[in-house]
């Protein structure tokens, strides 16, 4: 098993290994002298894990309140925000009690959310079922909701008390949804690790050394969350490939997941970094055939145009600028603040076949 601490107030710590969601209750009795947890999870993981975890939460002595949510970032909205939070409230969930959120990043950031706003904040902690949510979405606080009008637009900053990332449950991930956690493990060794990104080139991310592979990409953004949690400078680097994802998952209506959305807009912005002269070697070609490998998008067919109206309804907006992070080589990045006048130019420079 892996442990990375995560020095942020509170402190936490993330687990990674084999039987962890068996062991939940044992390690979470200590952690949080709760007498109730809601257990939030989708229709699609309760079936598979819902059980394990309550019966390991009951016999270490909490009243487990298990609710089930429709899955699907579809649903990652007010409507069942408003569900959870009238359950909490019917089940006489308490400012000592706390929330499990127990399946990907839409049960993470939703439940963190819900959480954050119920009696105006309980403690949550987090048990990723996803590829994604192991390497990224769980750690660093971010919650969130998806309004009409974009994603993620209500959210909190608000870190869990524990991650514990039971690394059996991913055996059961159909091949597109891993696919989604490695465009984000991808994307850790494009801003920071070319030996990381190399693993990518060689193989394909499989369940083979997921353990690992999980604790480098929990390790790197530990670093980066306990500099700057509040995404005032260095945090923004995370957003790599996340404008032109953002975009194309609100304009296909969500249809298009987030992960597959990510590795569209990371070889999105390295083409363009290319063709724009921004990256000091080529990373366009070498990070569009790592995608490929790992059977993730690099196109995608909205148009430059509806991408960059879409961009400027991102929260990373700020005036009439956003922040773009930009491949400088594999292992390095930049923030580039580009005015939205000129995202329909970057975004067809990194269209173009
Ligand atoms: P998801 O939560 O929708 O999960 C994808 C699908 O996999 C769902 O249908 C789910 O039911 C199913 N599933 C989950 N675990 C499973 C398992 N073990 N076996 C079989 N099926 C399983 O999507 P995701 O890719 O995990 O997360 C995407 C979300 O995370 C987006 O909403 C994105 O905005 C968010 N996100 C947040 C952060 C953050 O820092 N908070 C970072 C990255 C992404
Ligand atoms: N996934 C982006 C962040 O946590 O900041």
């Amino acid at each position: 098993m892996r442990t990375v601490p995560i020095h942020t107030k509170p402190l936490y710590e993330v687990l990674c290994g084999a039987g962890l969601l068996q062991e939940a209750g044992a390690r979470l009795k200590p952690l949080l002298a709760a007498d109730r947890i809601a257990v939030v999870c989708d229709d699609t993981v309760a079936p598979l894990y819902l059980k394990t975890l309550h019966d390991s939460l009951a016999a270490a002595g909490f009243s487990v309140i298990d609710c089930v949510v429709p899955a699907g970032e579809a649903h990652k909205n007010f409507a069942t925000l408003q569900a959870l939070l009238e359950r909490f409230a019917e089940n006489g969930l308490t400012r000592r009690d706390a929330v499990a959120a127990l399946g990907g990043g839409v049960i993470g950031d939703m439940a963190g959310f819900a959480a954050g706003v119920y009696m105006r904040g309980i403690r949550y902690v987090q048990l990723p079922t996803t590829l994604l949510a192991a390497v990224d979405s769980s750690v660093g606080g971010k919650t969130a909701i998806d309004l009409a009008n974009g994603k993620n637009l209500a959210g909190l900053f608000l870190q869990p008390s524990a991650v514990l990332c039971d690394t059996d449950c991913l055996a059961t991930l159909p091949p597109e949804i891993l696919a989604d956690g490695a465009a984000e493990a991808i994307k850790t060794g494009v801003l920071d690790d070319e030996t990381l990104f190399a693993l990518f080139e060689e193989r394909p991310v499989g369940q083979e050394g997921l353990e690992d592979l999980i604790a480098r990409c929990v390790l790197y953004k530990a670093g980066v969350v306990e500099r700057d949690e509040r995404e005032l400078f260095e945090r923004k680097l995370l957003n790599l490939g996340h404008t032109a994802a953002h975009s194309i998952e609100y304009l296909s209506g969500y249809t298009v997941a987030h992960g597959h959305a990510v590795a569209a807009g990371l070889a999105i912005i390295a083409r363009a970094a290319d063709r724009l002269g921004w990256s000091e070697e080529p990373v366009g070609a070498r990070i569009c055939a790592c995608l490929e490998k790992n059977g993730l998008p690099t196109t995608t067919h909205f148009s430059p145009a509806d991408l960059a109206a879409a961009a400027a309804r991102d929260k990373k907006r700020g005036g009439d600028q956003i922040t773009l992070v930009v491949p400088r080589r594999i292992g390095a990045c930049d923030l580039r603040p580009t005015p939205l006048s000129d995202l329909t130019r970057v975004f067809s420079a990194g269209l173009e076949a």
